[in-house]
């Protein structure tokens, strides 16, 4: 079918609101993210990565980017070609193409994709300014970790920021020590989700010269985020930091 007629009809049938399109799935099988709040979880990616500087010429790679929950927004913000997601699982991302983004976006902007599973960020041939991986670290193995530190330093500009999610180990949620992904994916049905131990991702980052810092929770999923960056690295926008609640507070009690 050539491409014009395809999003012709396409954009006629696609309801307007992104969560109504994504409702029209939910009689299908999980794909990985929950479908309650989709909207609004993909849009607080997006606002995360503001506060650390996103702007639209930025390049990023969304490392697992699923059905494109973020990639709708960042696809839609940066500009033509700086949006890169990696998503081993075919199924997934092609109805993130064919029900969550417009077709007239995807040929305005021109995502590009790729689906190889050793989160192998090179295959863009590109230098990124952004490295996303939401709701990653919370399925995949130590050795997944390193190796997405290893590509973050290979292919990231040198004043790039590593934004990802963790759910924290604790005395009641052990530290994931198995070598595999934990949780559904191109290879796999059986949901899960694992608890990573701060301590070893700061001696992780320690190790290759990176700083990382939490810089706070999200809303819709609890998750925390980490922002990762190279230690003599000064970013070109400021981040805009959330103020902790206790300085609200204070500075609403002083009537600031
Ligand atoms: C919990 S979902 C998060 C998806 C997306 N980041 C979001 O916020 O909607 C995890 C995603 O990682 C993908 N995944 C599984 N194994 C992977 C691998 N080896 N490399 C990259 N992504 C992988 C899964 O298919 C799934 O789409």
């Amino acid at each position: 079918m050539p491409p014009t007629r395809f999003v012709r009809l396409s954009a006629m049938t696609m309801p307007t609101h992104l969560q109504d399109r994504v409702d029209q799935l939910r009689s299908g099988k999980f794909l990985g993210v929950q479908f309650d709040n989709f909207e609004r979880t993909g849009r607080e990616q997006l606002i995360f990565l503001l506060m650390c500087g996103l702007t639209p010429n930025s390049t990023l790679v969304d490392i697992g980017c699923g059905v494109l929950r973020a990639g709708y927004w960042l696809i839609h913000f940066l500009d033509t070609e700086r949006y890169c997601g990696i998503e081993p699982s075919k199924e997934r991302l092609s109805i993130g193409l064919t029900t969550v983004l417009e077709p007239e976006t995807i040929q305005l902007k021109r995502p590009r994709f790729d689906h190889n599973p050793h989160f192998d960020t090179s295959v863009f041939n590109e230098r990124f300014d952004y490295f996303l991986a939401y709701s990653i670290w919370t399925h995949a193995a130590k050795r997944h970790i390193s190796m997405m530190l290893d590509n973050f330093l290979r292919d990231a500009k040198p004043d790039a920021v590593f934004l990802t999610t963790i759910l924290p180990a604790g005395w009641r949620r052990p530290d994931y020590r198995e070598d595999v992904w934990m949780g559904t994916s191109h290879e796999s049905d059986t949901p899960g989700c694992i608890y990573q131990d701060l301590a070893w991702i700061k001696r992780e980052c320690r190790r290759r010269d990176l700083s990382v810092y939490r810089i706070g929770k999200d809303r819709t999923m609890g998750q925390t985020w980490l922002r990762i960056a190279r230690r003599d690295s000064s970013p070109r926008i400021a981040d805009i930091r959330f103020q902790p609640r206790w300085k609200r507070v204070l500075e609403r009690l002083r009537g600031i």
